[in-house]
């Protein structure tokens, strides 16, 4: 195969592909006009650049609609912003709450800071793919210094109560730290009224900037500790790094040309509507999930985790009907060469909850479709299941 050749792509829930047009439009105009090093020389260039990184923070802050633009910091994806908000915040003895939905790069941080005995963890298990926001008050401690947890399951689609245990974890005087790589641009966070300490997210997903773009959002009761001294372009004269947001957390030149590319992302997202992309994306899983529930052909297969379109975002899982015929990873390689279609087997990064759902350590088929994908291409995805399955089942 080629790469010319047309790809039903369904993984968007690990990178979203395509990007909306206005997106390649600012990554090539940035690139050819803009792309100086922000804030490091006076020159008009540098200006322009960092004006655009400016705004970019601007749009993020109404977008969300956070305290001010300098609360957003730029990351290089969401694992980094969640490294910066874990290891910035915890501290010898602190016990810390997360889920068995979580992603490594929630889990592995805080295992390892377990291991080494700096921290308790409580690890809350999930029912169907929900957390209920009574287990999280009842592993509240007066130690509970942060609780860090997925909005949406990137491994079954289903997004969590948030607001609701973010009150709770406010009410108890601890922070609230909440993963949003698979719900930030498909459904709406607002920072006034969801008590939320540290959001952290990918530009690369459903904001539809390129890969190499995250950001963290610090709240005011927050103030984690600088994790990377360098230059800000700013106060050179200062020997240490200095203490004011963004800056304090954003040591080295910025991803420059990539930020142009995710304010595009946002702004493409704002007009669209999070809801209407949900909406898409949940209709499309809808075929899905009908082919599992009522045909024949579909006999043995599963959907992962409870299937409930209203918190639901655009990533479910498939477990296979049989592990020696039909391994996840063998279909999704066949899917591929054969198909040309593009979806996800295994953990997804995601040991616990495949552990829960005792898919571990095979995993599961997981199909994510995007804003551009379309009713034929499930059907192309179904048809091509059948196909591969047809005669064994
Ligand atoms: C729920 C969740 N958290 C975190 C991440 C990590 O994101 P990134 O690859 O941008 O670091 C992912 C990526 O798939 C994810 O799905």
């Amino acid at each position: 195969m080629t790469t010319q050749q047309k790809i039903t792509y369904l993984d968007n829930a690990a990178t979203s592909f395509p990007k909306p047009e206005p997106v390649y439009q600012a990554l090539d105009h940035f690139a050819r006009t803009q792309l100086a090093n922000p804030g490091r020389s006076s020159h008009r260039m540098a200006k322009e650049a960092e004006r655009t990184i400016d705004n970019a923070r601007a749009a993020l802050n109404r977008f969300f609609h956070g305290e001010a633009p300098e609360r957003w910091i730029f990351t290089l994806n969401c694992t980094d912003a969640l490294n910066i908000a874990i290891k910035g915040t915890v501290s010898p003895g602190d016990h810390v709450i997360t889920t068995d939905l979580e992603h490594n790069s929630i889990s592995r941080p805080l295992r390892q800071l377990e291991k080494a005995g700096v921290i308790s963890l409580t690890r809350v298990a999930s029912d169907g793919g929900y957390i209920d926001p009574d287990d999280i008050r009842r592993a509240l401690t007066p130690a509970t210094k942060l609780v860090a947890m997925t909005h949406a399951s990137n491994v079954l689609g289903t997004v969590q109560p948030i607001a609701a245990i973010s009150a709770i974890v406010r009410e108890a005087g601890a922070l609230m730290l909440v993963d949003a790589a698979q719900s930030a641009g498909i459904v709406p966070i607002d920072l006034r009224t969801c008590p939320i300490d540290f959001l952290a997210f990918p530009g690369h997903k459903a904001l539809y900037g390129p890969t190499g773009t995250g950001s963290l959002y610090v709240g005011s009761r927050t103030k984690p500790r600088v994790w990377r001294e360098g230059g800000t372009g700013g106060d050179s004269k200062k020997e240490i790094q200095p203490e004011e947001l963004p800056y304090a957390l954003e040591g080295g030149t910025p991803n420059a040309l990539g930020i142009a590319g995710l304010a595009a992302g946002i702004a493409w997202v704002a007009e669209q509507g999070e809801e209407a992309n949900r909406r898409h994306e949940v209709a499309l899983l809808q075929k899905v999930v009908d082919w599992v529930d009522g045909q024949g052909h579909s006999d043995g297969w599963k959907i992962a985790g409870r299937w409930d379109p209203a918190t639901h975002v655009g990533a479910l899982s498939l477990i296979t009907p049989n592990l020696d015929e039909f391994h996840p990873q063998v279909l999704a390689d066949i899917l591929d060469t054969s198909f040309a279609i593009a979806v996800r087997p295994g953990l997804h990064c995601s040991p616990y909850i495949h552990r829960r759902l005792g898919t571990f350590p095979d995993g599961t088929l997981r199909l994510s479709p995007g804003p551009f994908n379309t009713a034929e291409e499930i059907d192309m995805f179904l048809d091509a299941l059948a196909e591969v399955t047809a005669g064994v089942l």
